[in-house]
């Protein structure tokens, strides 16, 4: 009796259940978790480009971020004219790399807003894992969507539904600056963090 439910289970367990990647199992996960809690947003940018292997993987990463419902509410504009780069990342003072990510959402609804934030923060992680220096914006990103005249949506292909809110610059960093020990300090970890209940 036991063996006709036991055998079935353990065929549908093999076959049929996806299987969770998980770094824990048989990979040393400090390397990548040290990319979550010692990264840090770069500010300057060589002029040496992101290889184009590496770029998709960092956009499948973009395009397998869970969404709200999932909706998957993005359009994820890549834009490695240095020339379009430059005019957008100067309407705000902002980085110039030699990628420029605009992460674009639905319109109107503010959880749409945070799956632009987590596909962000996605590609983000997965370009830094594979050694790249990244910062994300919103200056950018908030200028082409007040842009009224939508000179900026059409040269960029970006639906009439659909509002930038973020970027993402990916390249390398300029090894004659210091990004790194001009960092944000972050807040204080039990200043931040509460457990219920306390223990
Ligand atoms: C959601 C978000 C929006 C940001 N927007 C801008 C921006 O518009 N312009 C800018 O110069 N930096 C922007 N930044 C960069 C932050 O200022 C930077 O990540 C923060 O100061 C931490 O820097 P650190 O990682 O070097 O400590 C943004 C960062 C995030 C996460």
């Amino acid at each position: 009796m036991l063996k006709r439910i036991f055998v079935p289970l353990m065929v549908y367990v093999m076959l049929v259940c996806p299987v969770v990647p998980s770094l824990a199992e048989g990979h040393d996960p400090s390397a990548f978790l040290s990319i979550l809690t010692e990264g840090k947003t770069n500010w300057n940018f060589s002029t040496e480009p992101v290889n184009e292997t590496d770029l998709h993987t960092i956009l499948e990463a973009g395009v397998n971020t869970a969404s709200a419902i999932n909706e998957q509410p993005w359009i994820i504009t890549v834009i490695t004219d240095p020339e379009i780069i430059a005019q957008l990342a100067d309407t705000s003072g902002s980085a110039k790399a030699p990628v420029m990510i605009l992460i674009s959402v639905t319109s109107g609804n503010e959880m749409k807003i945070l799956d632009a934030g987590l596909a962000t923060q996605s590609m983000q992680i997965a370009a830094r894992a594979l050694g790249y220096a990244t910062k994300i914006e919103t200056a950018p990103a908030r200028a082409v969507r007040n842009d009224k005249s939508g000179k900026w949506a059409e040269k960029l292909g970006i639906p009439s539904d659909k509002a930038a809110r973020a970027t993402l610059f990916i390249g390398h960093a300029d090894e004659t600056t210091d990004s790194v020990s001009s960092a944000s300090a972050r807040n204080d970890f039990n200043s931040v963090v509460v457990f219920v209940p306390d223990n």
